[in-house]
């Protein structure tokens, strides 16, 4: 039988945010892996083995999804939000790249839709204009190097969609981000902190930069800072389509 290897993502939480290719091919799917609260969104039945991980093994997980999917295996790998936001799809590809005998195999990446987004729309339209998206953590990059793209994407007036902001293992690295955002953005800018969204635990909160405490993120907020020209409107925050 041949096998092929899927990368799908799960959405923000919700199950009616996965999209109904997702559904399909986890319908079709032998096995399915994933770091463990992901897998866990998955229903177990016949025929499906679950294989649950730990957060920080991604590349063995992806070297054991090829290896599964070249035994003949129809095999999804889980991410939560988008694969290809801070999650699983690069990890595949980097395991392909080291093992060139998968580079033949069945591979697909499916899209989700991704924190940042989904936060996003419960707030309005903060990412009217130009944005980009920082991953605050220093597991994979070293600190300086998220303090200067802090620094030149403020200058540069983008909006900022921080992922990963704040940790138990790294607390003090958010509260450092928040003074430079103060220090190139002023204390008046608005950020906006979106937990756990579209679960039943979703939290959200806009304060200006000078209200801002760090501990207003965890690891399952996605934090959204606007550009010089985002307002709030009502119960909303959009930012405008075009430069004031
Ligand atoms: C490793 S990244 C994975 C991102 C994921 N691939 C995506 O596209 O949303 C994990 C981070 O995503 C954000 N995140 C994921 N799901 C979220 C949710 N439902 N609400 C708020 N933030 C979320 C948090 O910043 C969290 O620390």
């Amino acid at each position: 039988m041949t096998g092929w290897l899927v990368v799908a993502g799960l959405g923000p939480g919700d199950d009616a945010l996965i999209t109904p290719e997702v559904t399909a091919v986890l319908a079709e799917a032998t096995d399915v892996i994933g770091y463990i609260p992901y897998v866990a969104r998955v229903a177990a039945r016949e025929g499906l083995a679950l294989h649950p991980t730990d957060n920080r093994v991604e590349l063995e997980r992806a070297r054991h999804a090829l290896e599964l999917a070249a035994e003949g295996g129809r095999v999804v790998v889980v991410s939560s939000g988008d694969p290809g936001v801070f999650a699983m799809a690069s990890a595949v590809f980097e395991a392909v790249e080291t093992a060139p005998e998968y580079g033949d195999l069945d591979i697909r990446i499916l899209p989700g839709i991704t924190a940042m987004l989904a936060a996003a729309s419960r707030l309005g339209a903060p990412l009217g204009h130009d944005f980009c998206a920082i991953n605050l953590s220093d597991n994979l990059k070293p600190w300086e190097l998220i303090e200067h793209r802090l620094r030149l994407a403020s200058q540069a007036g983008f909006a900022m969609a921080f992922y990963n902001p704040r940790s138990k293992s790294r607390p003090h690295q958010f509260s450092r981000a928040l003074e430079v955002l103060r220090e190139e953005c002023g204390g008046q800018r608005l950020i906006s902190f979106a937990r756990a969204v579209t679960t039943t635990e979703e939290a959200i909160q806009t304060v200006t930069l000078a209200e801002a405490v760090p501990e207003m993120a965890d690891m399952r907020t996605v934090v959204i800072v606007g550009n010089a020209d985002t307002r709030r409107i009502g119960r909303f925050v959009y930012t405008p389509r075009s430069v004031s």
